[in-house]
């Protein structure tokens, strides 16, 4: 469980100033968990998605992952071996001089042996269809390939969490469904296996990508304005809309339908 206690984040503007742009947050995030964060830009998410594998440290308040405190630098090895993070932008995370190197990188770090690593590599590679690029420097693949290369590369260590911040921003529809069902295939083949438990959380911008998760958190302005399941949260269509936030054409649809049968 990632237990997160009423956690709030100041960025230091200028040597006496500081911005204050998490507040008060308090949440559970229970193991084997799928959970979709949305929110308007600026409104906190990356940074909470920072404070999970304690690439930030709270200025307030404590975030516990399976009971180690982020706050402590001794326990923060172990916790991004067990937080594993996606970032936003591709081209921050990936360091390898090759596709099949950046996928072996994390694996070697952990000690993996020869033979288990090469396995790994081929099935992340055949995955995420990244086989043909194997020998080809990162640098010259495109946006969408890289994002594949980050998440395959993460996903290799098997993290018992996955953090994926706007992992299908550069993609095109179709490879966006494609990551998505492989997201989900990685949480459901995990749950079937006590021993790998994958706990996603999934930031987007993309409304119909929040209806598979068990649960939706929406951020504004730094707290959480809402905290449920998809369906429920997106009903809410009045406050959604009014902080900027559409819901699926879906949910919109149907309750077009309830309020003319009325
Ligand atoms: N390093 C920084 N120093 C100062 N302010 C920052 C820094 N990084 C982010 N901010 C500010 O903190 C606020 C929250 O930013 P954050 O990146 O967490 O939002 P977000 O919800 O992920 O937005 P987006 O949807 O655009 O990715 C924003 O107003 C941003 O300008
Ligand atoms: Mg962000």
């Amino acid at each position: 469980m990632i237990a997160i206690n009423n956690i709030s984040f100041d960025y230091p503007i200028t040597d006496e100033k500081t911005r204050t742009v998490l507040k008060n947050i308090s949440l559970e995030i229970k193991e084997g968990e799928s959970i979709t964060v949305m929110g308007p830009n600026g409104s906190g998410k990356t940074t909470f998605a920072r404070c999970l594998n304690g690439l930030l440290i709270p200025s307030k308040g404590k975030v516990i992952v399976d009971g180690l405190p982020t706050s402590e630098q001794a326990n923060l090895t172990e916790i991004r071996r067990r937080v594993g993070m996606v970032f936003q932008n591709p081209d921050n995370q990936i360091v390898s001089a090759t596709v099949e190197r950046e996928i072996a990188f994390g694996l070697e770090n952990l000690g993996k042996p020869y033979d288990e690593m090469h396995r790994i590599v081929d099935e992340m590679l055949e995955k995420f269809h990244l086989q043909q690029y194997r020998k080809r420097a990162p640098h010259y693949l495109s946006g969408g390939e890289k994002q594949k290369l980050a998440m395959a590369a993460v996903l290799a260590m098997r993290p018992s969490y996955l953090i994926l911040d706007e992992p299908t921003s550069l993609l095109d529809p179709q490879s966006r469904k494609d990551i998505l069902q492989l997201v989900r295939q990685f949480h459901s083949a995990s749950l079937e296996n006590d021993n790998s438990s994958i706990t996603t959380i999934f930031i987007t911008q993309f409304a119909e990508e929040a209806l598979s998760a068990d649960r939706l958190i929406i951020f504004y302005d730094g707290r959480i304005f809402m905290d449920g399941a998809p369906e429920k949260v997106f009903s809410n269509i009045k406050p959604l809309l009014e902080i900027g936030l559409e819901p699926p054409v879906k949910i919109l649809m149907q309750n077009l339908v309830k309020r003319t049968s009325r």
